[in-house]
C-alpha cells in the first residue's frame, strides 16, 4: 500500500484524506505533506527483511531531518548515522540510543568527534588524518571510541557520479592497500580505539542488488583477514543506497527484503551484525511537495507551469536532472487539454525546474499539485535562495488528522540573523 494514490474520484489522497482539502486549508505555499503510517511501513518492511540477524538500522539522517520524523523513527527502533556535529546533536535530541548510532564522513572535525566520543556513537574511519583526530578525541575525553574502518571497495554503483561514493577514485573511505596501515595504527592505540566493525557505502539512488552482494562479498573478504590478525570484529556496515521507484511507471525495484537476502548467507556465515544505513528508502516516498499554479505560459516551443515550489525547495531535478513524478491533486475541468509541459518555479535562473517534458491537462491557476518523493533529499537540501524561505512541513497521522510538523520560516525569521548587529 502506498500513501499518495488517485481515487477513482480523479483526486489525489493522502492515506484517506484528499490532497485538495489539505491543499485549500494550509495558507502557504509549496508545503510538504508526509503519511506518517507510510513512514512506519517502511521501517516495518526493512524489520522484516531482517529477522532473524542481528542488525541495526541506522537512518540516515541527511535525508531529512525533520525532528518529529525522528522522533518517529527511533520509537520505531531505528538508529542513526550521522555526518556532523549537529546532526548528531539532533539525534540526541530525538532520544536516539547511542549505540545504535554512526558518525561518519570524510571531513569530521575534531571538536565534534569529541561530542561524538562523549556520547559514545560509532565512528567511522575514513583517512590516515582522520584516525589522528579520533585518537586525539578519545585522549582528550578520556573515552575509548569504538571504531569501524569505512573501506572503499571500488564496486561501481551504476548511479549518477555525483551519488556514486564507493569508487577507488572517491574522496570517501580507505582503499585495501592501505588497511594493514590502519589495523597497525589501532593495535597502536589499545586505550584510544576499539576496532568493532567495517563499513562501506557504494552509493545512492542504486537500483540492482547485485551490486550490493558483490560489495558484501568484499567485505566479508577483509573481515576474514582482520579477524585473522586478532581483532574480534562483529559489524559489517553495509551502508545505504537502496533507490526507489521514482517514474511511478510500473517498473519493479528491489524491496528491502531483496537488499537484506542478497547477503543473509554472508553475514549468518560469519556470525556478524549487519548494519544497513537507508535514507531515501525509508522516507522518500513518505512526502510530496504540495504546489499551487501561479499561471501557465508558452514560449517558442515550450509551455510552460509555473508553480510556488521551486529548486529553492527541491533542488534535485536541477542538481543530479533527476526524475520525480508530478501529477495535479484534483480532476482536470472540463474541456482543459493536455499538453506537454516544462513545470517550473519562480526563482531567477533557468535551472530552475522541477520537471520537463511533462504530459499534463493544462491546469488553472491556483491549482495544486504535487512533486512526488520528496521526503529524502529536498527539505534537507533546501535553500533561501531569492529569499523563497523553507516551507513548513505536516503529516496525515494514524487516525487521518493532519498535524504541523515543522513551522515554514518567515521574512522575520531572516531579518532575526542581523539583530544587533
Ligand atoms: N550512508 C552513507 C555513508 C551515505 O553517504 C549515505 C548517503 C547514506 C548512508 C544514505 O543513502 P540513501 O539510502 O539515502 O541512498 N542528495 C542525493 C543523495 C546523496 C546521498 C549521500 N549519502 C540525492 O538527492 O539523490
Amino acid at each position: 500500500k502506498h500513501c499518495f494514490s488517485k481515487f477513482e474520484d480523479g483526486f489525489l489522497y493522502c492515506e484517506n484524506n484528499k490532497v485538495e482539502d489539505i491543499f485549500n486549508s494550509v495558507e502557504e505555499s509549496p508545503f510538504y505533506l508526509y503519511s506518517k503510517p507510510q513512514i512506519s511501513r517502511n521501517v516495518e518492511a526493512y524489520s522484516e527483511a531482517l529477522e532473524g540477524l542481528d542488525s541495526i538500522i541506522g537512518y540516515a539522517i541527511k535525508a531529512n531531518n525533520n525532528l518529529k520524523v525522528l522522533e518517529h523513527l527511533r520509537k520505531l527502533g531505528c538508529g542513526a548515522v550521522l555526518v556532523s556535529g549537529n546532526e548528531l546533536r539532533l539525534a540526541l535530541r530525538a532520544g536516539f540510543d547511542p549505540t545504535k548510532c554512526i558518525f561518519n564522513g570524510n571531513g569530521k572535525l575534531l571538536e565534534d568527534l569529541k561530542l561524538a566520543a562523549e556520547a559514545g556513537v560509532f565512528v567511522n574511519v575514513d583517512s590516515e588524518f582522520d584516525l589522528e583526530n579520533i585518537v586525539e578525541a578519545a585522549k582528550s575525553t578520556k573515552k575509548k571510541i569504538n571504531v569501524l574502518l569505512r573501506i572503499n571497495p571500488d564496486v561501481d554503483p551504476q548511479v549518477h557520479a555525483y551519488v556514486a561514493t564507493g569508487n577507488k577514485n572517491s574522496k570517501f573511505g580507505i582503499r585495501n592497500e592501505k588497511l594493514q596501515w590502519f589495523l597497525d595504527e589501532v593495535k597502536a592505540h589499545p586505550n584510544e580505539l576499539k576496532l568493532v566493525g567495517a563499513h562501506c557505502h557504494l552509493g545512492s539512488t542504486i537500483t540492482k542488488v547485485d551490486i550490493f552482494r558483490d560489495a558484501a562479498v568484499l567485505m566479508v573478504n577483509y573481515i576474514d583477514q582482520i579477524r585473522a590478525q586478532g581483532f574480534e570484529i562483529k559489524y559489517l556496515n553495509i551502508g545505504g543506497g537502496l533507490g526507489i521507484d521514482y517514474h511511478h511507471a510500473g517498473a519493479v525495484l528491489p524491496t528491502p527484503m531483496d537488499l537484506i537476502n542478497t547477503v543473509r548467507d554472508l553475514v549468518l556465515s560469519r556470525d556478524l551484525n549487519l548494519i544497513i544505513e537507508p535514507g531515501r528508502s525509508l522516507i522518500a516516498n513518505t512526502c510530496c511537495l504540495v504546489c499551487r499554479v501561479t499561471g501557465v505560459k508558452t514560449n517558442g516551443t515550450k509551455n510552460f507551469i509555473v508553480g510556488t515550489g521551486s529548486m529553492a525547495e527541491l533542488i534535485r531535478p536541477s542538481l543530479y536532472d533527476a526524475y520525480q513524478h508530478i501529477e495535479l491533486i484534483s480532476p482536470p475541468s472540463p474541456g482543459a487539454h493536455a499538453s506537454t509541459f516544462d513545470v517550473v518555479g519562480p526563482v531567477c535562473e533557468s535551472a530552475d525546474f522541477l520537471g520537463k517534458d511533462r504530459e499534463l491537462p493544462t491546469p488553472d491557476k491556483g491549482a495544486g499539485f504535487v512533486v512526488h518523493d520528496a521526503g529524502a533529499y529536498c527539505m534537507s537540501m533546501a535553500s533561501t535562495y531569492n529569499l523563497k524561505m523553507r516551507p513548513s512541513e505536516y503529516w496525515v497521522e494514524e487516525d487521518g488528522s493532519v498535524e504541523k510538523i515543522r513551522h515554514g520560516e518567515s521574512f522575520e525569521d531572516y531579518m532575526r540573523f542581523f539583530d544587533g548587529l
